[in-house]
């Protein structure tokens, strides 16, 4: 694929999955906006712009799509990567602002990403590809997740009802991107079973080294967006049932 004149916007672009997308879109030569709140993976140069964002703040989401469009003039892909997993364990362990923040970032971040990113399509009169990346925690229940399963079931039937408002303007699918090595996964495995049940899994996915580089993960991504060879219909894709 030759990506040159695209335009990507990326959350969540310091590290883990979000870095891999970014290089790989990098790569096919796109133009790319980069935010967290930590530096992002590529240093600002005539292809990329890094900008400090938490995804919660409304008007800090509003600011990064106006440097996208001042910049490169439009969008045609936007990510919405960045999220969290804590607070891990029962849900009778965890903070009102631990919940909150969790929300916040991964269910409100999302729906602000994609209001942005909508907007700009409709602005400039161009089609594009929002893609929210989800988790097999949105369809399947684990003791110990339960705000990250809420919040990223949140996040698949909010990407479906966003399809049915835009079919003329967005491609859009919530992607479960499958076992990804990266901090969020270093996390999973630090966990006991009484606060994870699950956790030994984790640990011996990790140890047969099965999880996915990122920056595969972050080809396949790219590909899904715009490669036609790629494309699938529904909205809800989990990579690993290709
Ligand atoms: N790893 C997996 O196996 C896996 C599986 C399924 C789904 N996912 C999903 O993939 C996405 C990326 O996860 P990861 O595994 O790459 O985790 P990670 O290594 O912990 O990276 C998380 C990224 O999100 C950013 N971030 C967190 N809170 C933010 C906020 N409030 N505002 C802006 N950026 C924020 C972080 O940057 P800063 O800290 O610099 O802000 C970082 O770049 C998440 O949505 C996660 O749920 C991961």
């Amino acid at each position: 694929m030759n990506l040159t004149n695209r335009v990507a916007v990326i959350t969540g672009a310091s590290r883990g999955l979000g870095a891999g997308i970014a290089q790989a879109a990098y790569d096919q030569g796109m133009s790319l906006v980069l935010c967290s709140r930590s530096a992002p993976v590529l240093a600002t140069g005539a292809r990329v712009r890094t900008l400090e964002l938490d995804v919660s703040d409304p008007d800090a989401v509003d600011a990064v799509a106006r440097e996208a469009t001042s910049h490169f003039g439009h969008v045609d892909l936007w990510v919405n990567n960045a999220g969290l997993l804590e607070p891990m364990g029962p849900l009778r362990s965890a903070t009102a602002p631990a919940l909150r923040q969790h929300f916040d970032t991964n269910v409100l971040g999302v729906a602000l990403g994609c209001r942005a990113f909508i907007r700009i399509l409709h602005d400039t009169d161009r089609r594009g590809v929002l893609l929210n990346i989800s988790s097999g925690a949105a369809r399947k229940p684990y003791s110990g997740w339960a705000a990250y399963c809420a919040g990223k079931a949140a996040v698949d039937r909010m990407s479906e009802a966003i399809a049915l408002e835009e079919p003329d303007r967005l491609k859009v699918h919530a992607v479960a991107p499958g076992l990804i090595d990266t901090r969020m996964q270093a996390l999973i495995r630090e966990h006991g079973v009484d606060s994870f049940p699950n956790a030994e899994r984790f640990r011996k996915t990790h140890a047969d080294g099965d999880l996915v580089p990122p920056r595969e993960a972050g080809d396949a991504l790219i590909a899904l967006a715009f490669d036609p060879a790629a494309a699938r219909n529904e909205v809800c894709i989990d990579l690993r049932d290709r």
